[in-house]
């Protein structure tokens, strides 16, 4: 059985069989794969616990399945291409060959630096060819990665460090982004006054701006890896051992780690990255996000690697040095696949046509979106203006805590449906389910996404405290994983994500816990009580709208304001800095003493309409302020 699906009818056919029997089909799929020892059995589950185990007892390496037992590609097959932030820059290719060596030389210098199996590894690094090296490297030693975006501050690299006592950062002297020059390693300096962890500190050379390097912890990369071999046997691993860490934001408390474990993640993202892009043995694939998100790690690395597929690495931004540079790429590469967010789609439709011109895109078979919910004008302008109307484009729904894509068109099979993720994959099992958890059946409901069934590439935990997985994702429906987005499935049966229905706001495809923003607005010295919420943003998709009580102390509003604002930038870091901050004397409360946020959003929405009844509220006189506050009346 190839496990390509070539055809609408054999897209029905199979999901059938995922449904009738899960388990012969996923294990169809896994027995394409090397292992060095078989499973005792598939699937063990319960969504209580929740105890989920894939090919029980099985073992195996997965950068043997992408080296040694490649079963798709010649060894002198580009893997990995790369293009820099500057264009004058030399770009890389990387040969299969040559990044197997590469990844072998790099795991061995972590062993001589004292990484052992199962030691927490953290790769705080820019888009450079050495972050996914890294990652390999600590797949193949069986090191557990937990990628940080190094765009985070150095108290939330530090809250990672510590959440998961990791013994090493693999990281960098510096980064580019557009015209700016970041300073990482400093970030790293700045986190590790914060943690007791970390043993050894490798910097790649990137930027050649100077740094301090600690005597004794710090060690560059071309000095670990100066004269390693690159023979290196790789780790025996259980099938649910775990592969990485990814840490994104709740609608409680800290960004928790989603722990994702080897063989059923490397399946599923296997299996997804196949079908959903119809990759084809010599297309060039393009996912633009960044090796600090899922998408980074699923779809960047992990799934075409293990598909045996050429992945470009970005290492810039869209608009450097100007909005046509996505273009440019996509001509000198002759990228076949092209995969990106609605946010970025959104602000390069705002600079006009004009960047496209000169640009043929001729090259591009399949366009993608993921992140967030694309809105219909952005889908269009995609579809036309890059897509040329003759691209298939695929709208992906999935989350970090789904490890792959979940619910997507197959390119070129699934007829498109403008802002519609449309069909779940096969072994996916998807229920709407109405506030009491009574599930919606049948077409025209809309309710909250759910899924009843295990898939491979879920989430197994949150790293260091399993009551937190279960509490999060499994309780508020038992028996089903309950994603926080609402859903729409319409009259032919198509999905529609609709967003999130929790306290996370999605900024340019980012994850933000309302409770997180708020954390670090609290931290401000004039600042009593803050509430954020999201509100919609032409380019952002949603924008982040923060009340806040202040005890001015003296500080005019500006002054507080701008204090705020970069309070979260330095405590979070640049993404979650609000684009509106308004003091207020009061926040809208219930008699309980809870926070209405449904009154909050409207006013951040500038839609005062329907405001319900605010007289139960223990300071309805509150309302009228915050609305006058806001410019609205
Ligand atoms: C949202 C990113 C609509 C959704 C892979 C989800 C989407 C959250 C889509 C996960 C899409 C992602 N259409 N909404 N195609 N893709 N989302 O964990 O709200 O960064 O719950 O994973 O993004 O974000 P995360």
């Amino acid at each position: 059985m190839s496990d390509r699906i070539d055809s609408l009818s054999d897209y029905f056919k199979r999901y059938e069989e995922s449904i009738a029997d899960p388990e012969q089909f996923w294990e169809k799929i896994a027995k394409q794969f090397h292992w060095q020892k078989p499973w005792d059995t598939v699937l063990d589950w319960d969504f209580e616990g929740p105890n989920i185990t894939w090919f029980k007892n099985a073992k195996l390496n997965l950068t043997e399945n992408i080296f040694e037992k490649q079963r798709f590609a010649d060894e002198n097959k580009i893997a990995i291409l790369w293009e820099p932030n500057d264009p004058q820059e030399d770009s890389r290719k990387i040969s299969y060959k040559e990044l197997f060596e590469r990844t072998g030389q790099f795991a061995n210098a972590m062993l001589e630096q004292g990484v052992e199996k199962g030691d927490r590894v953290i790769i705080y690094m820019p888009m450079v060819p050495e972050a996914a090296i890294a990652m390999l490297a600590c797949a193949r030693i069986g090191a557990v990665h937990s990628v940080v975006f190094a765009g985070f501050s150095a108290t939330a690299l530090a809250d990672r460090i510590n959440d998961c006592s990791a013994k090493m950062v693999l990281t960098s002297d510096g980064n580019f982004r557009g015209a700016k020059k970041i300073p990482v390693k400093e970030v790293v300096d700045e986190a590790l006054k914060h943690t007791t962890t970390i043993s050894k500190v490798i910097v790649y050379q990137r930027t050649g701006q100077a740094v301090t390097m600690e005597a004794g912890r710090d060690v560059w990369w071309h000095d670990a890896i100066a004269g390693v071999p690159s023979e290196n046997t790789p780790e025996s691993m259980d099938a649910e051992d775990l592969l990485f860490i990814l840490y994104t934001s709740g609608s409680t408390g800290k960004p928790k780690g989603v722990a994702h474990t080897t063989a059923g993640y490397m399946l599923y993202t296997y299996y997804t990255f196949r079908n959903v892009f119809q990759y084809e043995s010599d297309d060039v694939y393009w996912c633009t996000a960044d090796v600090g998100w899922i998408t980074g790690h699923s779809y960047i690395v992990y799934g075409p690697l293990l598909a045996g597929a050429t992945t470009l690495m970005f290492e810039g931004v869209p608009t450097y040095p100007d909005a046509g540079r996505f273009w440019d790429i996509i001509d000198k590469y002759k990228v076949n696949q092209f995969y990106t967010a609605p946010t970025a789609i959104r602000a390069l439709q705002a600079c006009g046509l004009e960047p496209l011109e000169g640009h043929s895109l001729d090259s591009i078979k399949v366009i993608g979106s993921v992140g967030e919910p694309i809105n219909e004008e952005a889908w269009h302008w995609y579809h036309h203006h890059i897509g040329k109307g003759r691209c298939p484009l695929v709208d992906t729904w999935w989350q970090t805590e789904t490890g792959g894509i979940m619910i997507s068109p197959l390119a070129g099979i699934t007829p498109n449906k403008p802002a519609h993720a449309s069909l779940p994959l096969p072994g996916i099992q998807p229920v709407i389910v109405d506030a009491e958890g009574v599930e919606l059946k049948g077409n025209n409901v809309e309710g909250n996404l759910c899924i009843r069934f295990p898939w491979p590439g879920m989430i197994r935990t949150t790293y260091g405290d399993h009551e937190r997985c279960k509490n999060t994702y499994f309780s508020t429906y038992p028996g089903m994983y309950f994603t926080g987005d609402g859903v729409k499935r319409d009259h032919d049966g198509y999905l529609r994500i609709l967003g999130r229905v929790d306290d996370v706001i999605n900024v340019s495809g980012h994850r933000m816990g309302t409770a997180e923003v708020e954390n670090a607005i609290n931290e401000h010295p004039n600042v009593i009580e803050s509430a954020v919420v999201g509100y919609p943003h032409d380019i952002k998709g949603q924008g982040i709208y923060a009340f806040a009580i202040c005890d001015s102390k003296g500080l005019t509003d500006a002054a507080l304001i701008a204090g705020i604002k970069d309070t979260v930038r330095d405590i979070i870091g640049p993404i979650a800095k609000p684009d509106q901050v308004q003091i207020v004397s009061g926040l809208p409360k219930t008699r309980s003493g809870k926070i209405m946020r449904r009154i909050l959003r409207k006013v951040a929405s500038k839609d005062i309409s329907n405001m319900g009844d605010t007289s139960t509220l223990l300071n309805p006189e509150v309302v009228d302020e915050i609305i006058k506050g806001a410019g609205i009346q």
